[in-house]
């Protein structure tokens, strides 16, 4: 068999780990052939690929990033020119490339395209990726628990600067519409106010869960938010692009504490995987090709009860997986006096 790879969407640790997953065991254990395809599905319409062997394979586990590079391109996407080519040129190009399957690595926007090649009639297996762990019908995505890690750590190191200066930290963390990294670094980061796109926020409450920490002696809080949070009056996207400024402003109006933001960006993104990410993506690399071999295909791999398995890309398209609002360590940081701004 001939196998295709392609990473596609934002970058996060342990997509090398995964492309060497992929196809150690492609080459090693089944005896398959295996190509790397440039720059995600923009690489598909190009033809530009490089040959995937056991050397290159090679020294990629720690990697950070894609060393197959990646693009936001969406070949089913209505162009504005009314170009309507792309579906039929992945064909072709599948079929000149003489594959077997494609294996799309990404998010969620990966897997609905990876869903409409799947019915174009080509052979696809997905492997959910993202930093913000809101791939639809996986427990985890790798990346996740590395950039809670490189959070984490932020959060730490503005607690001591925060308390010295006795100041309120706003620390905005990625999450597009999801406050997975914002919540598990916030609650590890042991954050004040944990503030969550799913949960939204009420400002006289946030005001107030920080002040009754100065009545406390408690005069230097950490406001943890993630970057889908919509604040109310914020109107259009533009004004919740100065999302952290404008809850800074808000905070230090309302409470009269000196305020300061930091937004950590995409640190969170950059740099090698965690041990947990890259065990996490050996395992989903390692399943993906198993599931080639026996021919199953149109399924993305996934995490179920900490268990790998995998579910038909039909069941995932188009749905994202957000923050339960009865997500334990909402249940239990509110039993502690976080205030998660409602
Ligand atoms: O990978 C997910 C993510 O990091 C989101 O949290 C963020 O909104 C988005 O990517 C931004 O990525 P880019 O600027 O590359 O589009």
């Amino acid at each position: 068999m001939k196998i295709g790879i392609l990473s596609s969407g934002g970058d996060c640790p342990g997509i090398n780990a995964t492309i060497r997953g992929v196809g150690k065991t492609a080459v090693t254990h089944y005896g398959m052939d295996v190509i790397g395809i440039c720059d995600g599905f923009q690489g598909l319409l190009n033809r530009e690929f490089i040959t995937l062997d056991d050397k290159s394979l090679s020294g990629l586990l720690s990697l950070g990033g894609t060393i197959l590079g990646t693009s936001r391109e969406k070949p089913f996407k209505k162009s504005l020119d009314g170009d309507d080519t792309k579906p039929q040129l992945i064909i072709d190009n599948y079929n000149k490339l003489g594959l077997d399957c494609l294996v799309c690595i990404g998010g969620n926007g990966t897997q609905k395209t990876a869903y409409k090649v799947m019915q174009l009639g080509l052979n696809v297996i997905g492997i959910p990726k993202t930093i913000d762990n809101d791939v639809y019908g996986t427990d985890v995505t790798f990346g996740f628990h590395s950039a809670v890690d490189i959070a984490t750590e932020a959060i730490d190191r503005l607690h001591s600067t925060a308390s010295s200066h006795k100041r309120v930290m706003v620390i905005e963390l990625m999450g597009h519409k999801a406050g997975w990294i914002t919540l598990y670094a916030g609650m590890a980061g042991g954050a004040d106010v944990i503030l969550l796109p799913e949960l939204g926020c009420d400002i006289n409450k946030v005001n107030k869960a920080i002040l009754n920490r100065a009545k406390k002696d408690k005069p230097y809080s950490i406001v943890a938010v993630g970057e889908g949070l919509e604040l109310s009056g914020a109107g259009n996207k533009n004004s919740n692009r100065n999302r952290s400024s404008r809850l800074s402003k808000m905070i230090e109006d309302g409470t009269g504490l000196e305020t300061r933001e930091t937004i950590l960006g995409y640190v969170q993104r950059g740099g090698s995987p965690s041990a947990f990410d890259r065990n996490l993506a050996t395992s989903l690399g390692g399943h993906a090709t198993e599931l080639i071999a026996k021919g199953q295909f149109g399924r993305m791999v996934a995490v179920i009860d900490g268990k790998t398995t995998s579910v038909p890309l039909e069941k995932v398209s188009g749905k994202v997986k957000l923050v339960a609002p009865d997500h334990d360590l909402i249940v239990q940081g509110k039993r502690m006096g976080i205030s998660f701004g409602v």
